[in-house]
């Protein structure tokens, strides 16, 4: 293949100007992305996937009330010199350091969908391939999803979405693909579409919240008129570009929690918990105990 659709991902956007009304009221002065399982907020864990993957440059797409989210990664200078003070390890907010100039902010003044969203990067992607991190969509897997895309990626080049297989009563929910050719974790994508009715889904492989994208997709979108909910959806910018790029769907060794939804969430922080090596065993024994 040429080397046109190829170049490094070194760019990732987090769309983060959603409203969480599933999430009312925790949401109502708290962004979702913060919401904590555990004890690292939603965007953590995917800044932490990003960085694995080698993407060096986070476009956070912000909105009114989501400040908070930019401030977890700023420096907090009185913070650090009272816990130095004191003697304490600076090390829980070592993940928190994103060198200086390498997140940037741009705002989505109206939440009209995600492609919108990330079409609201177009300026600092500019003519680059970007990887897309949904944070509420937790991925937990060694190595991280991004990280095994980005292995793909430099195999296939071109666009990559990540998917995984879901009951067939479920895919009214989700952007689904209609699988091509299969090669181990690889699929062929032949089309794409956003929230199919159960009889007309081309299969049940569903679109999870990772994306590497060819920089063409943000001319798509410019004139992408609203789809599914009446939103400007990513997924039909996205089908325009197959046939005109290689475009693959990688299918996940790892798990992946909804924490857009409630009961994602429980079971993320539950997931988690028990697999972490400091609190695993006491948490198991706890929840033997509340079972009976
Ligand atoms: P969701 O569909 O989960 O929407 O968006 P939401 O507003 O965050 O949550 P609910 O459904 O009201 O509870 C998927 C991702 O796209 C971002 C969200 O922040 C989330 O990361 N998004 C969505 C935007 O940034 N802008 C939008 O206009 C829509």
């Amino acid at each position: 293949m040429s080397d046109t659709f190829r170049k490094p991902v070194r760019k990732a956007v987090f769309p983060v100007a959603g409203l969480g009304t599933r999430f009312l009221p925790a949401t109502k002065a708290i962004p979702k992305e913060l919401l904590p399982v555990v004890d690292r907020p939603l965007i953590q864990y995917a800044v932490d996937e990003a960085r694995e993957a080698g993407i060096e440059e986070f476009v956070f797409v912000t909105g009114r009330g989501k400040t908070a989210i930019v401030e977890h990664f700023d420096t907090a200078y009185e913070l650090e010199a009272t816990m130095t003070g004191r003697g304490k390890s600076l090390e829980p907010l070592d993940p928190t350091r994103i060198q200086p100039g390498n997140l940037v902010t741009v705002r989505q003044q109206v939440p009209l969908g995600l492609g919108h969203a990330v079409w609201c990067a177009r300026a600092v992607i500019g003519d680059e391939p970007f990887a897309i991190f949904l944070p509420d969509e937790l991925m937990y897997g060694s190595p991280g999803c991004m990280k095994q895309m980005v292995e793909a990626y430099d195999e296939v080049g071109g666009n990559l979405v990540s998917v995984l297989e879901v009951p067939m009563e479920e895919v009214s929910s989700y952007g689904v693909i209609a699988p091509g050719a299969v090669n181990g974790a690889l699929t062929e994508v032949k089309g794409l579409v956003e929230k199919p009715k159960v009889a007309e889904a081309p299969s049940n492989k569903i679109v999870s919240g990772r994306y590497i994208l060819q920089p063409e997709v943000m001319g798509l979108l410019e004139t992408q008129g609203k789809g599914a909910g009446g939103e400007i959806q990513l997924t039909d910018s996205m089908a325009k570009l197959i046939g005109q790029q290689p475009f693959h769907a990688v299918t996940f060794a790892g798990r992946r929690f909804d924490c857009g939804s409630k009961l994602g969430f429980v079971e993320a922080t539950l997931a988690i918990a028990l697999d972490r090596p400091d609190l695993g065993d006491e948490v198991r024994a706890m929840a033997k105990k509340m079972l009976g």
